[in-house]
C-alpha cells in the first residue's frame, strides 16, 4: 500500500513551474540578487505579482500601509515576510479544489490550516518567541503544514475521501482513520516526499516531516514544536466543525512546558480560535496563481 500510494503522488503531482522554483530558490539567498532583479522574477510568474499584492492588502498581514507590487512588498515587509506569502499564494495555484472527492471539504480543511498559522502564532506570542515567529512565517507553516493532506487529495482522491468516510463510521478522529487506511505511511511522509520533488525550502520541509512528532525534528525545533501544539489546537476546532462527536487529540503537557506554556494557555487559545478563524476567513482572499499564464 505504502509504496503504491507513494509512487502514485510522485506521478500525479502537479509540476512546480520551472520560474516559480528559480524564485523560491532566489529568495533562499536574497543577498546575492537585487530587490529590481526579485521583483522581475516575481512579474515573470503570471499573476502570482497581483495575488501577492492582493493578499498583503487585504488586512490579515496588518502592513503599515498599502503594497503595491512586489518591490513595494519586498521593501516594505522584508524578503522572508515576502517569501511565506509566495509560498502560501504558489500553493493554492498548485493545488486546485476539485468537486470530485466524496467526505472531505476543502474549505473546513482551509478552516484548519489558518487555525493552525494563528493558533500557533498566538502560542509563539505567549511564549515571547513572536519577534521570530510572526504572523508571516507561521501562515506559511499553517498553510504548508499539510501539504501530504493536500498532495492525496488532489492525486489519491478516493484514498482521502475513504480515510473521512471511515472517521465518520467508526466515530474516530481524522488521525486516528488514517492510521487505518494507510497503515505506516502518513500525511506527514507524503508531505515530505512532495516536498522532496517541489525543492522546497529546508525549513518548511522540516514543518511538513516533523509536526506531528516535533522531537524528531532535524532543525529548528522550537518552530516545529510551537506548530504542533498550534497544529494539535486546530485538530480540535476542525473535529468540532467535522461532527458533535467530542473527538479529541492529546496534548502532552511536557511539549507546552518545552515552551514554558501551561494547558491553561492552550485552553485559552483553543477558545479563543473559532473567532480568529472567522475573521481571517473573511480578511483573506486567497485567489489562486494562475500557472497557465506561464506556459
Ligand atoms: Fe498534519
Ligand atoms: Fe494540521
Amino acid at each position: 500500500m505504502s509504496q503504491v500510494v507513494l509512487q502514485t503522488v510522485s506521478q500525479k503531482l502537479p509540476i512546480l513551474p520551472a520560474k516559480v522554483r528559480a524564485l523560491l530558490q532566489a529568495l533562499e539567498e536574497p543577498a546575492r540578487y537585487t530587490t529590481a532583479e526579485l521583483a522581475s522574477m516575481v512579474a515573470a510568474c503570471g499573476n502570482l505579482e497581483a495575488v501577492l499584492v492582493n493578499m498583503l492588502n487585504s488586512g490579515f498581514f496588518r502592513t503599515r500601509r498599502k503594497v503595491r507590487s512586489a518591490q513595494d512588498a519586498f521593501l516594505l515587509i522584508g524578503f522572508n515576510a515576502t517569501r511565506s506569502v509566495i509560498l502560501g499564494a504558489v500553493l493554492k495555484g498548485l493545488f486546485p479544489p476539485r468537486e470530485i472527492v466524496r467526505n472531505f471539504d476543502r474549505e473546513l480543511f482551509l478552516r484548519h490550516c489558518i487555525g493552525t498559522a494563528l493558533a500557533s502564532e498566538m502560542l509563539a506570542e505567549k511564549a515571547g518567541l513572536s519577534s521570530e515567529l510572526n504572523r508571516y512565517r507561521m501562515s506559511t507553516y499553517g498553510f504548508t503544514h499539510d501539504i501530504g493532506t493536500l498532495a492525496l487529495d488532489y492525486c489519491l482522491p478516493v484514498t482521502l475521501s475513504r480515510i473521512y468516510a471511515h472517521a465518520r463510521s467508526a466515530g474516530v478522529t481524522i488521525l486516528q482513520a488514517e492510521r487505518h487506511i494507510l497503515g505506516e505511511l502518513n500525511h506527514g511522509i507524503i508531505g515530505e516526499l512532495v516536498c522532496r520533488i517541489w525543492q522546497l525550502p529546508a525549513d518548511i520541509t522540516n514543518v511538513v516531516a516533523y509536526h506531528h512528532a516535533p522531537r524528531q525534528a532535524k532543525s529548528d525545533r522550537t518552530a516545529v514544536t510551537v506548530l504542533y501544539v498550534g497544529d494539535n489546537i486546530s485538530w480540535n476546532y476542525y473535529e468540532k466543525l467535522l461532527s458533535d462527536q467530542g473527538l479529541r487529540y492529546p496534548m502532552e503537557k511536557s511539549v507546552l512546558a518545552e515552551l514554558g506554556l501551561s494547558q491553561a494557555d492552550a485552553v485559552q487559545i483553543e477558545e479563543a480560535l473559532p473567532q480568529q478563524v472567522d475573521q481571517a476567513m473573511r480578511l483573506l482572499t486567497l485567489e489562486a496563481v494562475d500557472f497557465s499564464m506561464l506556459a
